[in-house]
């Protein structure tokens, strides 16, 4: 069972027909208002898709993590007015998620309109994939569609239960994300380039592990650089460093080295006395981090090594930031490798999460070739598991 060869909406009769979308309209708000639309944007082509072609639409999603049940702070009336306001028709809110009015609406609900249902996770059974309550998601349609990249990784009632009940296919989304993405890790465009960045080796060691096996280069930035160069016997100061995983990156420099990979880690680093916004930083070279200063960013010399790095190269795929890019000061070496990337002549791909809102950030959405709208589920993704989300929908 391959996941990228899944039925999509168009193979499927929709007209007429209730139709079930799970979205990812899990949204990052600002002081109560959306302040990044990018996951209901991507989930416009599959809703019109199937207004276009007779369906009535219920729409349903997670936002954040709520734990007891209904809570004001989680509800989806934002996404609703959100919603509305992008397909230009009145999105009706159903008052709970498969309760006596989610029922009623859904029952009442008639070819080109669109119903969202409140947070799938005021239901309690919704992430232990409760079967009493995918079952009754799927009393409320005839045909399941996942779009929801973003929580395929989850195997929750309503990313993946739901589909045992129901003809189940992918979302536009869903597609896009794995013919892009997918492409890139099974026939890339060479030579091909992962830059990976971010705190942690230990969020990262199974996306390394896989594209050390397919990419021809590799760069390492971010806190978790720190951990790489305590494997080469460096000091690091006080930066961020996982002792217990030195060992895991000594095997990955090996491993490197064995298949022929260009490693490619941070040459100088701006560092700092103290975790701050506003402290005082110097640059100093990688393998002379004074003792009580941590590492906050890249270095500029590293910043043009790793974008002639990324200019060689054909397909580009990039997870997690170079440093401490919530802090402007720290932003300069995330900004460089996200500057190469859109200026590269290459299919570049952002593995979502904190890189994909650095790109936003910068404006450099329209210059690179996919950002993807899954964090957790992208890296999931480039590691090469299977994602519950996608593999539950019907093969072609
Ligand atoms: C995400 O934002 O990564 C997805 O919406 C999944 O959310 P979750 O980590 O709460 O399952």
């Amino acid at each position: 069972m391959s996941m990228f060869d899944k039925k999509t909406v168009e193979d499927i009769e929709v007209a007429g027909k209730k139709v079930l979308v799970r979205c990812d309209f899990n949204v990052p708000f600002t002081n109560g208002v959306i302040s990044d639309d990018k996951r209901i944007v991507s989930s416009l082509p599959t809703i019109e898709y199937l207004l276009k072609n007779g369906a009535a639409v219920i729409l349903c999603s997670h936002l954040g993590r709520p734990k007891n049940g209904p809570e004001e702070k989680f509800s989806m009336k934002p996404v609703a007015a959100k919603l509305s306001e992008l397909l230009g028709i009145e999105v009706i809110l159903a008052a709970d998620v498969v309760g006596e009015d989610a029922v009623a609406k859904a029952a009442a609900l008639k070819s080109g309109e669109v119903l969202l249902l409140e947070n799938v996770r005021f239901e309690k059974g919704e992430t232990k994939n409760d079967p009493e309550l995918s079952a009754k998601f799927a009393a409320l349609a005839d045909i399941f569609v996942n779009d929801a990249f973003g929580t395929a990784h989850r195997a929750h009632c309503s990313t993946a239960g739901v589909a045992e009940h129901l003809p189940a296919v992918s979302g536009y989304l869903i597609k896009k994300e794995l013919d892009v993405m997918g492409k890139a890790l099974t026939a890339p465009e060479r030579p091909f380039a992962a830059i990976l960045g971010g705190a942690k080796v230990s969020d990262k060691i199974g996306v390394i592990e896989s594209l050390i096996d397919k990419a021809d280069i590799i760069i390492i930035g971010g806190g978790m650089a720190y951990t790489f160069f305590a494997a080469m016997g460096r000091g690091v100061g006080t930066s961020i460093c996982e002792q217990e995983k030195i060992e895991v990156a000594k095997g990955l420099i090996e491993k490197a080295k064995a298949k022929g990979v260009e490693l490619l880690l941070p040459v100088d680093n701006v560092v700092t006395h103290e975790f701050a916004a506003d402290a005082e930083s110097f640059v100093v070279a990688s393998d002379a981090i004074p003792a009580d200063c941590m590492g906050m960013d890249i270095g500029p010399a590293t910043a043009e090594l790793f974008a002639a790095a990324i200019k060689r190269a054909k397909t580009v795929i990039w997870n997690g930031p170079m440093g401490v890019f919530e802090m402007p000061r720290f932003s300069n070496g995330t900004k460089a490798v996200a500057q190469a990337m859109a200026d590269v002549d290459a299919v570049t791909i952002v593995g979502g999460g904190d890189s994909a809102a650095a790109a936003a950030q910068l404006g450099f959405e329209d210059k690179l070739t996919h950002i993807s709208t899954g964090g957790g589920a992208s890296l999931e993704f480039l590691e090469g598991l299977e994602l519950p989300g996608i593999a539950c929908l019907n093969d072609r």
